[in-house]
C-alpha cells in the first residue's frame, strides 16, 4: 500500500532547520524558527525551570496519568495568567491542558469541527504557516481577512474592519493577542474594541492565539488587548503556549481556555473538550505543566520568571535597534527604524523570496521564505555579517 504515498513537502519553518543543521559553512546564521537564543547564540534553560526541576526531582510523588483536562490547579494559574489576578476561580471559564500552543489550536478545531461544522475559520493575511494546516486537518475550511498593510508596514485597520463584517455568525475568527507571527504589527487598544465589537454583532466566535505573552511589553500589558476583548465578547477561546515564555519548547505545555456565559455551559464545553482530548493524544503530559505550576504557586520562583522573561524581552529589544542601526551603517538606503517598532521575535523584513534565496545560498543567512526573521535568533557576533548580507541582496 505504501507505493502510492507520495512525499510530503518539508515543513517552512522547522524543514528550514534542519537544512541549517546539514549546512557546514562556519558563519551560518539561522533567523528561521522561532527559538529565543541569548547573546552567545544558544536557547537557555532558564534558571528558574532548572530550580523547579531540582524540586520537582525530588518531590514528585508518582508518574500515573494526569486528568484527561490537566490538574486543577495548573489551570486556575493559567486563567490567571490569562485574564489577571482573581481570574482563575471564574466558574464561566474551563481551562484544558494541551501539548503546546499548537495541542491547543488542534483542541479547538476539533471541538469546533464536532459542533460547529459548518465553521468557516478567518485567518490574519499573514499569520503563522501552520495555522491553516491545523484547521483543514480537523476537516474546517479557512479564509483570510486583512491585516498587514506591506507599503506602510503597520495594522491595515479599516481593511480589517470592513473584512470581519464579512465574518457570519458560527464561524470562527482567530486572532494573535500580542507579538503577531510573522509580522511583529499588533492591533491597538481601540482597534481590540472595534474588533470585539464586530464580532460580537456577527456572532462570530473569536479564538486568540497567545504564544508569546511577555515577550512584547510585558505579562499584563501583553494581554490588554485580549481582556478589553474580553469584555466585550460574551464567549472566546484562547489558545496558551508556554514555549517561548518558560523556554519548555520540547516539554510541550500550553492549555485553552474557553470562556462561557455561565458555569452550566462551561460544564458542557470542558466535557466535550475533553472528549477531544480523549481520542487525539489521552491525557496531557505531565513535567511542563508541573513546572509552568511549580513557578507561578511560589512568589520567589515567580518573581525569578518574571526576571528571566524581561532579559528576553529586552534583549530582543535591543537587538532589534542593533540590526535598524547595523542596516544604516552596512549602507542601506531604505528606511529600516519599521523594525524597532515591531512586537515579539519576529520582524517582516520585506525582503522578497529571490532575496531570502540569495540570503541563504550565497551568505548562508536563513530566514523564512515569507521574509520573516527571528530577530531573537541575531547576536552581537553575527550583526555585522547578517547586515553586510542583508545589502548585499538588497
Ligand atoms: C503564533 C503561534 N501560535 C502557536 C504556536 C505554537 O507553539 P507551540 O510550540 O507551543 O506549539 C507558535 C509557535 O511558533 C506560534 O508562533
Amino acid at each position: 500500500m505504501f507505493e502510492r504515498i507520495q512525499p510530503a513537502p518539508p515543513d517552512p519553518i522547522l524543514g528550514l532547520s534542519a537544512i541549517f543543521a546539514a549546512d557546514n559553512r562556519a558563519h551560518k546564521i539561522n533567523l528561521g524558527v522561532g527559538e529565543y537564543r541569548d547573546a552567545t547564540g544558544v536557547t537557555p534553560v532558564l534558571d528558574v525551570v532548572r530550580t523547579a526541576e531540582s524540586r520537582l526531582f525530588e518531590s514528585a510523588p508518582n508518574k500515573v496519568y494526569l486528568p484527561i483536562d490537566g490538574t486543577p490547579d495548573y489551570g486556575r494559574v493559567v486563567r490567571e495568567l490569562v485574564f489577571g489576578t482573581g481570574s482563575g476561580e471564574q466558574a464561566n471559564t474551563v481551562t484544558v491542558q494541551s501539548p503546546g500552543g499548537t495541542g491547543a489550536l488542534r483542541i479547538a478545531a476539533d471541538f469546533a469541527a464536532r459542533h460547529f461544522s459548518q465553521a468557516r475559520v478567518w485567518l490574519p493575511d499573514p499569520t503563522w504557516a501552520n495555522h491553516p494546516k491545523i484547521f483543514e486537518a480537523a476537516g474546517l475550511t479557512c479564509h483570510s481577512y486583512p491585516y498587514y498593510d506591506a507599503a506602510s508596514r503597520q495594522l491595515d485597520t479599516e481593511r480589517l474592519l470592513a473584512g470581519l463584517a464579512e465574518t457570519q455568525a458560527g464561524d470562527l475568527v482567530l486572532l494573535h493577542a500580542c507579538c503577531h507571527n510573522p509580522t511583529g504589527v499588533d492591533i491597538d487598544d481601540d482597534t481590540w474594541a472595534a474588533v470585539a465589537r464586530i464580532l460580537a454583532e456577527r456572532g462570530a466566535l473569536p479564538l486568540i492565539d497567545f504564544a508569546y505573552q511577555g515577550f512584547g511589553d510585558g505579562l499584563e500589558e501583553d494581554a490588554k488587548g485580549l481582556r478589553i476583548f474580553r469584555e466585550l465578547v460574551p464567549e472566546l477561546l484562547v489558545a496558551s503556549s508556554f514555549s517561548k515564555n518558560f523556554g519548555l519548547y520540547q516539554d510541550r505545555v500550553g492549555a485553552l481556555s474557553v470562556v462561557t456565559a455561565d458555569a452550566e455551559q462551561a460544564s458542557s464545553v470542558l466535557s466535550q473538550l475533553k472528549i477531544c482530548v480523549r481520542t487525539s493524544f489521552s491525557n496531557p503530559p505531565a513535567h511542563g505543566s508541573a513546572l509552568v505550576t511549580t513557578i507561578l504557586n511560589d512568589s520567589d520562583l515567580r518573581s525569578a520568571w518574571l526576571d528571566e522573561l524581561a532579559q528576553m524581552r529586552d534583549r530582543i529589544n535591543g537587538m532589534r535597534q542593533s540590526l535598524a542601526q547595523g542596516l544604516v551603517r552596512s549602507g542601506a538606503t531604505q528606511d529600516f527604524s519599521f523594525i524597532t517598532q515591531q512586537k515579539g521575535m519576529f520582524s517582516f523584513s520585506g525582503l522578497n523570496p529571490q532575496q531570502v534565496e540569495r540570503l541563504r545560498e550565497e551568505h548562508a543567512v536563513y530566514i523564512v521564505g515569507s521574509g520573516r526573521i527571528n530577530v531573537a535568533g541575531i547576536t552581537p557576533n553575527n550583526l555585522e555579517g547578517l547586515c553586510t548580507a542583508i545589502c548585499a541582496v538588497l
